[in-house]
C-alpha cells in the first residue's frame, strides 16, 4: 500500500479543534482511496513556547524536513505580543517556512457555488471568481536585513529593509508564469514601482520573463490600485504574483471575496522537499476551544495537500466534493451563518463532512 508521512502542527488557538476534524477526514479519505497517512503531531507556535521555551523546537523542524508534507492549522495567540521578537509564535512560523526553503505561497481564491451570497461584496461582482495569489515567502521585507531597533538620547527608531535579488524575483515569478499557464494564461505582477526602488527591480525581472513566455498575458499593477480592482473587479484576475508583504495584505482581501477567511487554504512550496499546507486565517483566539470554528479552509489544505504534496488527485477531489456538499445542503459555521441555512459546530461540520465523503 501507499504511504505517506505526514507531520500535523495544530499550533496554537482553534488550531487543535480544526486539526482533528480535518486528521478524521484525511484518515477516512486514505482508507478508501487506497493508500495510508502516517501522522506524527508536533509543536509550533504558542503551544511550543509554553513546553519548550521556543516557537520553532528542533524536534518540529527535523520531523517536518523528513517528511512527505506538513500540514499545519494556525499559530499565535496576543497573550505573547509582550515577548522578544525571536520569542513569539509568529517567529516559530516564519523559521519554518525558512527552515524548509518554501519561496512559493499559492492561495487559491475561488468563489464556492453555495457561497455566493456569504460575502459582502455583490453576488454579481463574484460570481465565478477563480484566482490565485503567488506569493514570494521567504524574502522581501519579512526576512531582509538590516533590520532591528536603535535607541538614541531622545528616541527610539525601528527600522526593517524591503529588498530582493534578481535569483529570488526570477524563482518566484517563474513559478507564477508555470501556474498562469496551467489555468487562464493571466498574470497580473503586483509592486510598488512609482515609489520602491525594489519594486523597479522586480517589474524589470518580470519584464524579461514575459519575454520568454510571449503565450502569457501579463500586466503590472500598483499595490495599491491591486488593492482596489480586487473588490472592484475580482474576475479580471488569474494569477496575482506578489512580494511577501504585497502577498500578505492582499491575500487577506481576496479571502473576503469568499465571504469568510476560514475558508481560504493555502500551500508553501520549495524547489524540493516537502511542502507545508495550512490555512491563510489566524488562531482566532477569540473563539478557541468553543466549537466555533470553521475548519473547511484547513480541510481544504489538506486537500492542496494531497493533490500537490502527496499526489493523491483521487482523494483530493473527494475532499473538496465532500466540502461542496456540505455547504450546498446548508451547514455553516458561525462565521458564514445566515437565516436560511442549518449553523453547526466545528466537530459536526466534520461529521457533516465524513458523511458526505
Ligand atoms: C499569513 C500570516 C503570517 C504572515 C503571520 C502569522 C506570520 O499572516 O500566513 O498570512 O504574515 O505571513
Ligand atoms: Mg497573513
Amino acid at each position: 500500500m501507499r504511504q505517506h508521512q505526514v507531520v500535523l502542527l495544530p499550533g496554537d488557538g482553534i488550531g487543535p479543534e480544526i486539526t482533528s476534524v480535518t486528521r478524521l477526514l484525511l484518515e477516512a479519505v486514505s482508507k478508501k482511496h487506497g493508500f495510508q497517512l502516517i501522522f506524527e503531531q508536533h509543536q509550533i507556535g504558542g503551544s511550543a513556547i509554553e513546553t519548550n521555551g521556543t516557537p520553532l523546537p528542533e524536534a518540529t523542524l527535523s520531523a517536518c524536513k523528513k517528511s512527505d508534507s506538513v500540514l499545519l492549522a494556525a499559530i499565535g495567540d496576543p497573550k505573547y505580543d509582550t515577548l522578544p521578537r525571536e520569542k513569539r509564535p509568529e517567529t516559530g512560523l516564519l523559521e519554518l517556512r525558512a527552515g524548509l526553503e518554501l519561496f512559493a505561497n499559492l492561495r487559491p481564491v475561488k468563489i464556492r457555488p453555495a457561497l455566493t451570497s456569504a460575502s459582502t461584496l455583490k453576488k454579481e461582482v463574484i460570481e465565478g471568481v477563480d484566482l490565485l495569489v503567488v506569493r514570494e515567502l521567504t524574502g522581501g521585507i519579512y526576512f531582509a536585513k538590516p533590520k532591528g531597533r536603535i535607541k538614541t538620547n531622545t528616541e527610539e527608531r525601528a527600522f526593517n529593509t524591503m529588498s530582493y535579488c534578481t535569483s529570488e524575483i526570477d524563482r518566484i515569478a517563474k513559478v507564477g508564469f508555470e501556474l498562469a499557464k496551467q489555468r487562464k494564461g493571466k498574470l497580473c505582477s503586483v509592486d510598488k514601482a512609482n515609489v520602491l526602488d525594489v519594486s523597479q527591480l522586480w517589474r524589470e525581472r518580470v519584464e524579461i520573463l514575459k519575454q520568454q513566455n510571449p503565450d502569457i498575458e501579463v500586466n503590472h499593477l500598483y499595490v495599491d490600485n491591486a488593492a482596489m480592482q480586487l473588490v472592484k473587479d475580482p474576475r479580471q484576475f488569474d494569477v496575482l504574483l506578489t512580494s511577501n508583504l504585497f502577498g500578505d495584505i492582499l491575500s487577506d482581501e481576496a479571502a473576503m471575496l469568499s465571504g469568510s477567511i476560514g475558508m481560504l487554504p493555502s500551500a508553501s512550496l520549495g524547489s524540493k522537499g516537502p511542502g507545508l499546507f495550512e490555512p491563510v486565517h489566524g488562531s482566532a483566539p477569540d473563539i478557541a476551544g468553543r466549537n466555533l470554528a470553521n475548519p473547511l479552509a484547513m480541510v481544504l489544505s489538506a486537500s492542496m495537500m494531497l493533490r500537490i504534496g502527496l499526489k493523491e488527485t483521487k482523494a483530493a477531489e473527494a475532499l473538496e466534493t465532500s466540502v461542496d456538499k456540505v455547504l450546498s445542503a446548508g451547514f455553516r459555521t458561525k462565521d458564514l451563518a445566515n437565516e436560511s441555512c442549518t449553523e453547526l459546530g466545528c466537530e459536526e461540520i466534520g461529521n457533516e463532512l465524513l458523511k458526505a465523503l
